[in-house]
Order: C-alpha cells, then structure tokens, then sequence
C-alpha cells in the first residue's frame, strides 16, 4: 500500500489536484498498485485554517507518505503578509529543505498534437524532448539575504552560495539521466562573472571521466535562454542553478505548447514532491476552466519515480497525448478548429483513453 499526501493548496489546486486523484485511481487497479491517499492543508488555506503556511502536522504527514501531489500555492489574499508567513516562501521552500528534495525534474517535450499552440515556429519546437534538472535547495533561493543601511540609504542583498557537494549530487543525477537518454549533458551557469558558478562547472567537469558515454558541455545562463528559443533541439538534458532552472523552465515550457503542460517532480529525499509548474491562477480559480494536465502528468512522474510503475506512469503519458490529438483543449493551449473543454471534462477524456 502506497500512502499519498494530498496538498492541493490554493487557486486552481483545488481542482486539480483532485482531477489527478480521479485518475491515479482509475489506472491503480489496472496495474495492481494499491493507494491509499491523505489530504493535508498548505499555503494560503493553511494560513486561512491555522495561521502558519505549512503546518508541522502537514510536514508529518509527508514525512510519513511514500510521495506528495501538490497543487499550487498563493494568491493576491496573501501577497501582503510578512515574509515569514508567505505561501511561496514559507510553505514552498519549507517543503523542499525540509525533506531535501535537491533536485526539481521538469519534463519538456512537444507533443505532436500541441505544435500549434507554441508561441514559437513549428519547424522549431517540432520534436523538443528535454529534460531539466533544476537545483532546488540551494544557490540564491536559499543563501543569506537581508537588508542594511549604508551611506544613509537602505540596501538589500541576496547571495548565490554553493558547497562542492550539493553540485555533485545533482550533477550525477544529470549524467545519469543522459546516460538513459541521448547521451548529451549541458550544464548552466554564468561562470564569466559568478564564483559559485565556477565552483559549478570546475565540480561538474571533475566527474565527467567517470561518465565517458555522457558528452558534457557548459552553456552560460543567457546564452542558454537565447539557444532555448532559437534551437531547442540541440538540448537532451539540463542541470543547473536553483534561480536559473526557475527562469529557464518557464521559458522551457512554451516548448511544449503551454506552462499548463509542464509536470515536475522534486526528488531527492526520502520522500518526493510532485506538482504542476505553474502557480494557483487565481484569475481562473473555480472556473472550471485550468488545465488539468500538469497534475496529471505529475502523478504519472509520481507513478514512475516513487513507485517504479513505468507502465502505469506511461499508459496516463499516452492516454494525454492521444486525448490531445483527438482535438480536445482547455482554454491555455486551445487553437481555432478545436474542441474546447473545461478542467473535469479534460480529466474524463483522459480516464475514458487510458
Ligand atoms: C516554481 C515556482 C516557485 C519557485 C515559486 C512559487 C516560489 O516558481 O516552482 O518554479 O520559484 O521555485
Ligand atoms: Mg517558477
């Protein structure tokens, strides 16, 4: 019996959380995997409920599971508390240092069905299949930060910091990963002017011999931002700082039509984290009208990494690749000539082809 911690947070996680739910339970029995599922409250609603975004009966709750399902965390509502008690930071960043989830997947691939709803020229993101390993507890989302005066006028900083060991395991996760794929291995940084990055790529080289099979190559942060865009076929996998994978999947994922497409898993620790990359969308919230898919493919990352069902976590893959090319949409990737559907109907069709 595998135990899942439900966090559906805030905005459209309510709903898609649950939408993703309908389809781990559909496809469980298919496959023989036994769940069980517990929800927990996190961010906004958790403020809203206790008064804290991320609940130390929350944190147990996931310590205690075999892998979490998040949806989405803050809003307007919340936008002006403290710093200490803000969803994003407190119960975001709170989940992955707390359960050392030092590295975020981010899945990029164009599906066929999808090439019209890229903002980018077909002939460009036809056949994008990318993976991007984001460093996700350290660097500048988590080094010292404050505020001081000087010469009379208040300054504010924010430090990137990087140990010799928090870039090697992440880096041997992406060699790993591009053992498994294509063999190509591009490592960011803007090592032309940060330390840290040095640090990086000088870390990151010393363990290319021991992965011969593995082309490893260096990129600097904006030139990758700019190839991303003008040739993304050139990418297998990514690793990189926590900021700049933050920047880079957003950009990323308008190669695979639409941020409502793109899945991620944080892993790690003893137990992962899997959520859509986008945020609550508050402006849609309760609409029926935010797809659904980035959840659903987060649970097919969760079915895959945490319990080792690849066929399970392949059959929703494909389920949602022939569901899109049968021409159904939700608003965020519809294009004229298609059939447009809301959250619920999106997640039947994907139930229905699985
Ligand atoms: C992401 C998000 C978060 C991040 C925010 C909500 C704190 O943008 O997961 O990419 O910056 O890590
Ligand atoms: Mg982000």
């Amino acid at each position: 019996m595998a135990k899942i911690a439900l966090l559906p947070g805030d905005g459209i996680g309510q709903e898609i959380v649950p939408q993703a739910v309908r389809v781990l339970k559909h496809i469980a029995p298919k496959y023989g995997i036994e769940l069980e599922f517990a929800e927990a409250l996190v961010g906004g609603a958790a403020i809203d409920a206790l008064g804290v975004p991320l609940p130390d009966e929350t944190l147990k709750l996931c310590q205690q599971s075999d892998a979490i399902l998040l949806g989405a965390v803050g809003g307007p509502k919340w936008d002006t508390l403290p710093v200490h008690l803000r969803p994003e930071g407190a119960a975001l960043l709170g989940l992955r240092k707390n359960l050392g989830l030092f590295t975020n997947i981010r899945p990029v691939k164009m599906l066929p069905a999808l090439l019209k709803a890229s903002t980018l020229k077909e002939e460009i993101v036809n056949g994008v299949d990318m993976m991007v390993f984001r460093e996700l507890t350290g660097g500048l989302y988590f080094g010292e930060r404050g505020r001081r005066e000087v010469n009379g006028e208040t300054q504010a900083f924010d430090t990137m910091v990087y140990a010799t060991s928090e870039i090697e395991r992440i880096a041997r996760l992406g060699f790993v990963a591009a053992q498994g794929r294509r063999g190509k291995l591009c490592s960011v940084d803007k090592a032309n002017i940060l330390e840290s990055s040095r640090l990086w790529r000088e870390t990151v080289s010393k363990l290319a011999p021991e992965y011969p099979d593995v082309e490893l190559t260096h990129m600097y942060v904006d030139n990758c931002a700019m190839q991303l865009v003008r040739q993304p076929l050139q990418f297998d996998v990514i690793i990189t700082e926590n900021m700049f994978g933050d920047i880079l999947t957003d950009l990323a994922s308008m190669l695979s039509g639409s941020i409502g497409m793109l899945a991620s898993a944080s892993i790690g620790g003893k137990v992962g984290l899997y959520e859509p990359a986008h945020g609550s969308a508050p402006d849609i919230a309760g609409m029926n009208k935010a797809n659904p898919l980035a959840t659903i493919l987060s649970a097919a990352l969760l079915l895959r990494y945490a319990l080792g069902q690849e066929q399970a976590a392949a059959a929703i893959e494909a389920s949602v690749a022939q569901t899109l090319a049968q021409g159904y949409r939700t608003p965020d990737i519809y294009v004229s000539g298609c059939k447009q559907v809301g959250t619920q109907e999106m997640t039947d069709l994907v139930i229905k082809n699985v």
